[in-house]
């Protein structure tokens, strides 16, 4: 079986790969066999191909792996699809987040002004992606990581329909979160979550048919004692009666976080630019210790996991457990095992609403428990949708698609509604200013 990875040159490819040689050391059944890597920078696709080389020594049966020349060489037959790209690179991801900040709006890589001058960035290159898969891979899956996931998605489903499946690994991480914080099993917990990508909630969690949400919600301590129980509160919580992603922090607590962000001495993009470069010039100098140099630059890069959160709480620390359990490269391996092996797993992931919240367009990208099998992600039935949760999903959705056409027709107006509609723009002079000053 056949992988390919566009944005193949990416920090958390070896992640990836690490997994894809677990599957190997047990010679699992359906296993990927041939890893192909595509990037527009083949500097960092040389340098991780290094760091794979190094991490796959001495495993029997790793995969093969190869850098395709272009992205017709890259698809051309392939299985599956991850799709981790960064129009714009670090680069663009600084001028995002500044420009929105600039303009006293939230600077943030997905959220607000920020994730909308990247989805108008990256919209059409998703776009362009997804018709040379339709052409040269009409059979594959595709997996999409490129944020704004949700938007990103959207976009690419109209051209691959149920083929193109969104992941994301902050839904999961806070349903692991919670159960362990309400002393359960985080394996045998069932669960409600939904909503958009980075703005859902999570509404039951169950064990043995008894839900463990409202007695954790009413719980100070025991909400103390992880990451959205400390953004969010245990005040705030009991009355929302639900627990929210985290960055759902950037609505709630918008005058906290904006001032947390803009205080802040660099924003996460300028910390990963500086941090990450860094990384790729050492080791692109260095070929040979290419994999130490990527480890140190992981470990360290995890240490500051969630900064901008951070930054807003007040001193909190992602825990080890709790990134050895999420990681996007634990969602997309799930997903990809379940459909190549026809294994059926629950996971939360973005697709085609097909009517499970019934307010909102059958066609609409949503983020929700998926059953996944050979056939693909099937959305399971949910609880219904409080008021509050659907007029923020609805709010969002209209920016999400206002960015589409924007990208899709290069209409400025549609541009300007994206921005402006954003509940967390104030001001239509605002949005134009920031419009004008990205080039958008
Ligand atoms: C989480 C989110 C991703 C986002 C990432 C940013 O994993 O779910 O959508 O891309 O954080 O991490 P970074 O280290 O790039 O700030
Ligand atoms: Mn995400």
């Amino acid at each position: 079986m056949r992988l390919t990875i566009l944005g193949g040159g990416g920090f958390r490819v070896p992640l990836v790969h690490r997994a894809l040689l677990d599957d190997a050391r047990r010679d699992a059944p359906g296993r990927v066999t041939e890893l192909v890597l595509f990037d527009t920078d083949s500097m960092r696709a040389r340098v991780i191909r290094s760091v794979l080389a190094a991490q796959a020594a001495g495993v029997p049966g790793a995969p093969s792996v190869r850098v395709a020349d272009d992205l017709d060489d890259a698809l051309r037959g392939t299985d599956f699809v991850f799709s981790a790209i960064r129009v714009g690179g670090t680069a663009g991801r600084v001028r995002d987040e500044r420009i929105a900040l600039d303009e006293g709006v939230l600077g943030q890589e997905t959220v607000g002004a920020g994730g909308v001058l990247y989805g108008l960035r990256t919209i059409p290159v998703a776009l362009d992606i997804a018709q040379r898969v339709a052409e040269l891979a009409p059979d594959a899956w595709v997996i999409n990581f490129t944020n704004p996931a949700g938007m990103v998605t959207e976009a690419m489903s109209a051209v691959l329909g149920d083929r193109v499946i969104g992941i994301c690994d902050s839904p999961v991480g806070l349903v692991r979160r919670a159960a362990r914080a309400a002393g359960a099993d985080p394996e045998r917990v069932e669960y409600d979550y939904v909503g958009l990508n980075h703005l859902g909630w999570l509404r039951r969690l169950t064990l043995d048919g008894r839900d463990l949400l409202p007695g954790l919600l009413g719980d100070g301590e025991a909400l103390a004692t992880f990451e959205e129980g400390k953004l969010f509160g245990a005040e705030w919580l009991r009355a929302l009666e639900a627990l929210p992603n985290e960055y759902l922090q950037y609505y709630y607590f918008r005058r906290e976080t904006l001032r947390a962000t803009s205080d802040a001495e660099h924003t996460r993009g300028e910390y990963l630019e500086r941090q990450q470069g860094d990384f790729f010039s050492r080791a692109a100098d260095a070929p040979e210790r290419a994999y130490e140099l990527w480890e140190r630059a992981r470990l360290e890069r995890e240490e500051t996991y969630g900064a901008a959160s951070r930054a807003a709480s007040g001193g909190w620390q992602r825990d080890s457990c709790d990134l050895e359990g999420g990681g996007y490269e634990r969602v997309a391996l799930a997903l990809m095992r379940a459909v190549a092996r026809d294994e059926r797993t629950r996971l939360i992931l973005n697709v085609r609403n097909m009517g499970t919240v019934p307010e909102i367009d059958r066609e609409a990208i949503i983020e929700t428990v998926c059953e996944v099998g050979a056939k693909g992600a099937r959305p399971l039935p949910c609880d219904p949708l409080r008021a509050d949760q659907l007029g923020l999903m609805f709010q969002l959705k209209a920016v999400e698609r206002a960015v589409i056409e924007a990208a899709v027709s290069r209409d400025r107006d549609a541009a300007l509604r994206a921005l402006a509609l954003h509940p967390l723009v104030d001001s239509p002079a605002v949005a134009a200013r920031i419009l004008q000053r990205a080039g958008a």
